[in-house]
């Protein structure tokens, strides 16, 4: 297996929970990450920095993602296509972006609706707005602690991941388990199979409300296995 380069330029688009928890992961793997909000002086994403220190940036969501070498969409659903075509079209180009933002409505209370489902998601519309970038659907069927620290559901379980370029999904499955140890990743193939991940998160929900802990994950069964 391939060892990643030690420090990687990766770009951070999103400044809630989850930006913050892969941010933090990554800036202490000793990767230069840069967090990217709306406006460039975003409080939430300086304060990230000034606490992470050593490498660690902090912009606009096209000064995240301009000298990135991979970025990470972790913005609203409703917000995310807005997100990443701010971040710039060009900048992104031929770049694996890793989309794990679910197009989820709380305006109505919770649980929450989709904003869309059938046939639609938000990974193919990230897709769609970004032609020449390698979009790759991922962690988004988990809380974010589960995201960068697999381990703290015992036993096996896996993740699901989607994307139209095999070789992209193939370098995110390595550094999905090198960075933050997921050793089982299931390919669902094109990025078509958003529609089933996005739809999952609705279950997701109501697995939460049930077990109480949003701390926990599926493993699928086969046979033979
Ligand atoms: N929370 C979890 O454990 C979890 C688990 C799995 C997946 N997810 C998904 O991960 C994504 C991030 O979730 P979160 O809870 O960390 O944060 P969030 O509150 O859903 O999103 C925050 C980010 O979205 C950006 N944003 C909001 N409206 C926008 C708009 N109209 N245009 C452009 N950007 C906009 C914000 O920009 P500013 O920084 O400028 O305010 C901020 O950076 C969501 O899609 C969520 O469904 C969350």
């Amino acid at each position: 297996m391939r060892k990643e380069e030690t420090s990687m330029k990766i770009g951070v688009l999103g400044t809630g929970t989850v930006g913050m928890t892969i941010s933090t992961k990554l800036a202490a793997l000793g990767h230069q990450v840069t967090m990217g909000a709306r406006e460039s002086r975003n409080e939430k994403a300086a304060e990230w920095a000034r606490k992470a220190g050593g490498k660690a940036g902090h912009g606009d969501f096209p000064r995240a993602a301009s000298d990135a070498e991979i970025v990470f969409n972790c913005t609203s659903g409703g917000g995310a296509v807005a997100a990443v075509t701010a971040a710039g079209k060009e900048s992104l180009k031929g770049k694996i972006l890793i989309d794990l933002a679910n197009p989820l409505d709380f305006s109505a209370g919770t649980p929450p609706r989709l904003l869309f489902h059938g046939e639609d998601s938000l990974g193919e519309r990230i897709q769609n707005a970004l032609p020449d970038t390698k979009v790759v659907k991922t962690l988004n069927t988990i809380a974010a602690d589960v995201m960068v620290n697999p381990g703290l559901v015992p036993g096996e379980h896996d993740l699901p991941m989607c994307g139209n370029d095999a070789a992209a999904k193939a370098r995110v499955t390595l550094l999905l388990r090198e960075w933050f140890g997921w050793k089982s990743v299931i390919d669902l193939g094109p990025i078509t199979a958003s529609r089933g991940m996005e739809v999952y998160v609705l279950f997701w929900v109501h697995l939460m409300g049930a077990l109480k802990t949003p701390v926990f994950n599926i493993h699928v069964q086969r046979k033979g296995a």
